[in-house]
């Protein structure tokens, strides 16, 4: 059999060690495999690289994906499914597996519905795909996320400061929530439970009364204020549709500087949450996914999503994946509001 792998939307890190996982269980099957350029751009004009044992040493650990992403959605392009038929049939690809998260899951799954032979595995550092319990990437973005939390309380505590840290998040407060509760946050703010500024302000005050003067407050790049506090600026979106998000870390640490006099820094902890090496975990977890996605091709298994269940891989739909994203579970976001000061 011939298999195809493509990464779509942005970057994670474990993307190269699901590929290496791919490749040596498809070689192991007897099945070649190959890899296309930025996402679905490749499959649209035709561009790949064959992938083989070869080309996938060192991948374990590598960041980023070798094979390069883009947002490109075929159905937003002039005769782009069409042309990503035709590439698939002129190389006889049998099976297509397509790790991306939500967005390029969702477009996956139309595929499917038009007869394309392609199934998914669950891509992002936001965990927010549904059916599955972790995405790659996530664990290591909470690595990444709680080990800045910690060089923030030293810093924050040499100088009486209020640290304001802002992680990725766009929709959901995974990594907001897990980074903050390992870190040992003051106060997490999550976009699935928008946040009183004045009820914070107070938090830190009576946690200066109590003779802490310095805190760390970690803020979701999607958190936003509860109705009628305050007013956020609008916003820009990208050429994808996507909001731009950020901002929201600085906008929190004014107001807690003037609402109560504390000298207060803001952190945009940024794109370092996506890149570099997959931790432990991640590099199983990556390796794992990638060796379940290449029996699943295999067996010709299409429309389907590799997912984390019970500490086992299983296949789900991918329609359900993509039927609602992942919030944060209320039950985690009260265990991070257990110390609200
Ligand atoms: O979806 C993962 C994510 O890292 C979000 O947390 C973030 O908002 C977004 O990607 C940023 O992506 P980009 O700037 O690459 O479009």
């Amino acid at each position: 059999m011939k298999l195809a792998v493509m990464t779509g939307g942005g970057d994670a890190p474990g993307l190269n060690a699901v590929i290496r996982g791919i490749v040596r269980k498809a070689t192991a099957n007897g099945d070649d495999v190959i890899g296309f350029l930025d996402g679905w751009r490749g499959v649209i004009e035709d561009e790949w690289m064959d992938l083989d044992i070869d080309t996938c040493r060192g991948l374990l650990t590598q960041g980023g994906t070798i094979l390069g992403t883009t947002r490109i959605n075929p159905f937003n392009v002039e005769g782009g499914v069409e042309k990503a038929r035709k590439t698939l049939e002129r190389w006889r690809v049998d099976a297509l597996i397509v790790l991306g998260g939500e967005g390029t899951l969702a477009c996956t799954d139309e595929l499917y519905r038009d007869g394309f032979p392609v199934l998914g595995v669950p891509k992002t550092i936001d965990n927010d795909v549904g059916v599955t319990e972790m995405t790659f990437g996530f664990a290591t973005a909470v690595d990444i996320a709680t080990e800045a939390i910690g060089r923030l309380h030293t810093t924050g505590e040499s100088h009486d400061r209020v640290m304001v840290i802002e992680v990725m998040g766009r929709h959901v407060g995974h990594i907001a929530a897990w980074s903050g509760i390992a870190g040992g946050a003051t106060v997490t703010l999550v976009p699935e439970f928008p946040f009183d500024i004045g009820e914070i302000c107070e938090s830190i005050i009576r946690r200066h009364h109590r003779g802490k003067y310095s805190s760390v407050v970690v803020v979701a790049e999607g958190a936003v204020p509860a109705p009628g506090t305050i007013e956020l600026p609008d916003r820009e979106r990208d050429e994808f549709g996507h909001v731009n998000l950020g901002g929201i870390g600085e906008i929190v640490a004014s107001e807690i500087a003037k609402r109560t006099g504390f000298d207060t820094r803001t952190t945009v902890l940024g794109y370092v949450q996506r890149g570099g090496e997959p931790s432990p975990f991640d590099r199983v977890l990556s390796t794992w996914y990638g060796v379940e996605a290449a029996m699943a091709a295999h067996e010709q298994d299409f429309g389907k999503m590799i997912a984390y269940q019970c500490g086992t891989m299983t296949r789900v739909p991918i329609t359900d994946a993509v039927a609602e994203l992942k919030y944060l579970e209320p039950e985690i976001y009260e265990v991070a509001r257990t110390f609200f000061a």
